[in-house]
């Protein structure tokens, strides 16, 4: 790899040439077609960031801005390390479907420069990978309807219709074993919580959209209620591991 002092020095003529040879040298294979020269965007962050800031890039491509401010760092040591955010697409195709130019490219350039540089040894990066979501999957495209729906079959074992008239909470399942009433609350008002409250229970769980009132609520009387969010009864009610039938006493959906 060039050393990175002299690339400083001449960032204003660089030029994507200059980009394809640093990334041929750092990664090798794929390459990558036009990518910015490290010392054009090396004198760009320094120029427009302080030590210590968290440079971000939404294009990453072949990570030519996590090389600068790697680059950057090593230049100046006794300054707080910048940091850097890199996101980009994978380029799959249906042509390419097992494309992955974060992985094989950028995540791969930016392990080979901390390698290559005894001065940069101490760095480290997480390399994430976003999945796609089929809609029905996403919490927070969920409904409470679906929410009750999903439990009552978890704690149920069987999907039941939703009670049409409440004062904002769905009972969905006593278990008599244990003593646990579970309870969706859709509609957090004061008559929701007062009905709660009355509700004869060894322990009370509740699913809400706003977990911490319900938990501030019952602390005020005294009481310990474990609260949970709606996001949490979808993600639960998903992927929960099954009970046994028989440890679920059926009681029948009831209304307030
Ligand atoms: C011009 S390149 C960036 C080059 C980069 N500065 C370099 O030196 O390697 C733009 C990159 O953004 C990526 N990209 C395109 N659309 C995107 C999107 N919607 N979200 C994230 N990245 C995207 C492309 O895959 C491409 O690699």
């Amino acid at each position: 790899m060039a050393t990175l002092e002299a690339e400083t020095e001449v960032w204003c003529s660089a030029t994507s040439q200059e980009g394809a040879w640093q990334v041929a040298e750092t990664v090798w294979q794929p390459a990558f077609p036009y990518p910015k020269p490290l010392s054009l965007i090396q004198g760009l962050i320094s120029q427009a960031s302080r030590p210590g800031d968290t440079v971000l890039d939404f294009f990453a491509g072949s990570g030519t801005t996590g090389h600068a401010v790697l680059a950057l760092n090593a230049l100046e040591p006794e300054a707080t390390p910048r940091k850097f955010i890199l996101c980009s697409s994978t380029e799959a195709t249906t042509k390419e479907p097992g494309k992955n130019l974060c992985r094989d490219v950028c995540a791969a350039r930016i392990s080979k420069v901390i390698a290559s540089d005894a001065a940069l040894a101490h760095n480290s990066f997480a390399y994430l990978q976003l999945d796609r979501l089929a809609p029905g999957d996403a919490p927070f495209d969920a409904s409470c309807v679906q929410a009750f729906q999903l439990l009552t079959l978890r704690l149920g074992q069987v999907a039941r219709p939703v009670p049409a008239a409440d004062q904002g909470i769905k009972i969905l399942v006593q278990n008599a074993g244990d003593g646990v009433l579970t309870v969706l609350c859709h509609k957090l008002t004061r008559a929701a919580l007062d009905a709660m409250a009355v509700l004869p229970c060894r322990q009370l769980r509740v699913y809400s959209t706003r977990p911490a009132t319900v938990r501030e609520h019952f602390a005020a009387l005294g009481r310990e209620v474990e609260s949970l969010s709606l996001q949490k009864a979808l993600l639960h009610a998903q992927v929960m591991p099954r009970r046994k039938a028989q440890t679920w006493p059926q009681s029948a959906p009831q209304s307030l």
